[in-house]
């Protein structure tokens, strides 16, 4: 085999021996309640305001401080709202979604899954304020890039089951790949449910509503999990969506 390529192979055998030596105890967000983690993104001075590296609606990366901690926040100020856009009929991409998505998942214990979301005023626009998730190593499109595998099969699987009725729950238009997470220990986090909260009467993909382009569950490489690729593969790499920077 080919020297580099060997290397390379070990290095990605020890990262994912790593991953499965890391506890889910040790996420430091634990350290914190889910309220009090509301009340700092509510609070928190800012001091640093970045571009949020991934993403099509100018998401931003910024720093608060409240004197004791400093912990960063996804701000995002967008509220769209057209008659048609990406092949669908009353669209919206709003942050209010990331409030509302936030709040369904506490009253439905995914604080493991979906960090707290915040309403706020960001230079003079209603914004929302998410806690910036700490130790992600990856999300979805690189780990299917570098192709790893998760360490547990069954650990993994449960989590994506759980993504799979929460977006059938709120109805997301967006799960795309690069809108899941992985953490250090291979835990699952959603963001970005700005495009959800459809009130279609039917599920998901399912002989659905006229808008709803997303397939039946199995069309993609991975069985069941039917949607995940929805933005990547037919908005991101064809390019419909005309907020995006770059080639298709
Ligand atoms: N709470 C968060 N914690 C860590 N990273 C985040 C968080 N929110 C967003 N990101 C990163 O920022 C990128 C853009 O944010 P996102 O909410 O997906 O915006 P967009 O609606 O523009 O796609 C994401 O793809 C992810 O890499
Ligand atoms: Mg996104």
């Amino acid at each position: 085999m080919h020297k580099a390529r060997r290397g390379a192979i070990t290095a990605a055998t020890v990262l994912v021996a790593l991953f499965a030596l890391a506890p889910r105890s040790l996420r430091a967000a634990d350290a914190l309640t889910w309220q009090q983690k509301e009340e700092f993104l509510l609070k928190g001075k800012i001091t640093k305001v970045q571009e949020a590296k991934k993403g099509v609606t100018g998401a931003l990366r910024v720093t608060l401080t409240d004197g004791k901690l400093t912990h960063d926040a996804k701000v995002q100020t967008i509220d769209d709202y057209k008659q048609v856009f990406l092949n669908e009929a009353n669209f919206k991409d709003t942050y209010k979604f990331n409030v509302a998505g936030w709040k369904l998942a506490q009253l439905l214990g995914l604080d493991d899954m979906i960090a707290p979301s915040v309403k706020r005023t960001y230079e003079g626009k209603s914004a929302s304020f998410d806690w910036w998730i700490e130790d992600i190593v990856m999300d979805e499109e690189d780990r299917r890039a570098k192709n790893l595998q998760p360490p547990d099969a069954d650990a993994w699987e449960k989590e994506t089951d759980v993504m799979q009725v929460f977006d059938q729950l709120i109805y997301n238009m967006d799960r795309n790949q690069t809108n899941i997470l992985i953490d250090k220990g291979w835990h699952i986090w959603l963001i970005d449910h700005g495009r959800g909260f459809r009130v279609h009467k039917s599920l998901k993909g399912s002989q659905g509503p006229e808008t709803d382009r997303s397939g039946p569950a199995g069309q993609n490489e991975d069985a069941g999990r039917g949607h995940l690729d929805e933005g990547v593969q037919s908005g991101r790499k064809q390019g419909r969506d005309p907020r995006l920077a770059g080639p298709p």
